[in-house]
């Protein structure tokens, strides 16, 4: 018989209690560079609206609500009965619980599948290849599949910003994370979690089967000075001259593979 898999409890906790995702990308200015920069690169490979597009691991809809207001019909996926109520509070926006690794719908009935999440939670290579793979098989032949990775280095550059690396805790865990790409059960700030080299995140989609493969960095090599002025001065800088070079500075890295390293997330780009 088919046992769909468990998402460890850790995870669910996490995103019901702990964690408030709907306003992770509103309301800090690394936040809002996320969005920003997400958008404008999904714009760029998402087929023209209308069409169909599956946001696996969508939680509360960031994403799903732009999409439905750019045109599409929009379908989220998430493990979390929290996020499917905030999803479908969001008009034209469908969604169910679910997990990444067993999609609930046939072959090829997607235009562009969204995995901009999943990967994050998922430790063992074997479950992040089932999820790609699951992308691939719902995505229309030639269809576009969108994947997030947070990048390997992404945590020594944010608890120096934040300055908790002066932690013991803290400090070993980025050194374990830079070491291994694993935050493992149980540790303290974050879900356990896996995080990506850009070749790593390139090779996993190429062996699920998808091509024409392109990494991303999303929020450039400088995200994480954003992030130390803000919080260092407790002024929002959404919308700042700070927020606008840093935006800039995203875009000038985008054709310079090796500044992958200084940002926060990956976003690889790919055909079913
Ligand atoms: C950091 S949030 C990202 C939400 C949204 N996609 C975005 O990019 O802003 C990660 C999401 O992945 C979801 N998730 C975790 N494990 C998952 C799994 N095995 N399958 C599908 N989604 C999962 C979480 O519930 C959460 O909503």
């Amino acid at each position: 018989m088919d046992i769909p898999p468990q998402v460890d409890p850790e995870i669910i906790d996490y995103y019901s209690e702990t964690f408030d995702e709907a306003t992770r990308l509103s309301a800090t200015a690394d936040g809002r560079l996320e969005l920003v920069r997400t958008q404008e690169l999904l714009r760029r490979h998402l087929p023209a609206a209308p069409a169909a597009v599956l946001d696996v691991g969508g939680g509360p809809g960031a994403h799903a609500a732009w999409l439905a207001e750019d045109g599409y019909a929009v379908h989220v996926i998430d493990p979390v009965a929290r996020h499917i109520d905030q999803a479908r509070a969001i008009p034209g926006v469908t969604a169910e619980l679910g997990d990444a690794r067993h999609l609930p719908a046939g072959d090829g009935v997607y235009d562009a599948v969204l995995v901009l999440g999943p990967l994050y939670h998922l430790l063992d290579r074997a479950d992040r290849l089932q999820a790609l793979s699951e992308a691939k098989r719902l995505a229309r032949p030639g269809g576009l599949v969108a994947a997030a990775a947070i990048n390997r280095y992404a945590s020594l550059f944010e608890h120096t910003a934040t300055t908790w690396l002066e932690r013991e805790r803290v400090h070993d865990a980025v050194r374990d994370i830079l070491a291994t790409g694993r935050h493992d059960p149980g540790r303290k700030g974050f879900t356990a979690a896996y995080f990506h080299t850009g070749p790593e995140l390139a090779e996993e989609l190429r062996t699920a089967g998808l091509a024409d493969v392109t990494v991303y960095g999303v929020e450039g090599p400088t995200w994480s000075l954003l992030k130390a002025a803000e919080q260092h001065t407790g002024e929002s800088l959404v919308d700042s001259p700070m927020f606008g070079a840093a935006l800039a500075a995203a875009r000038l890295a985008e054709p310079y593979p090796d500044l992958l390293a200084a940002g926060s997330h990956l976003l690889a780009v790919a055909r079913a």
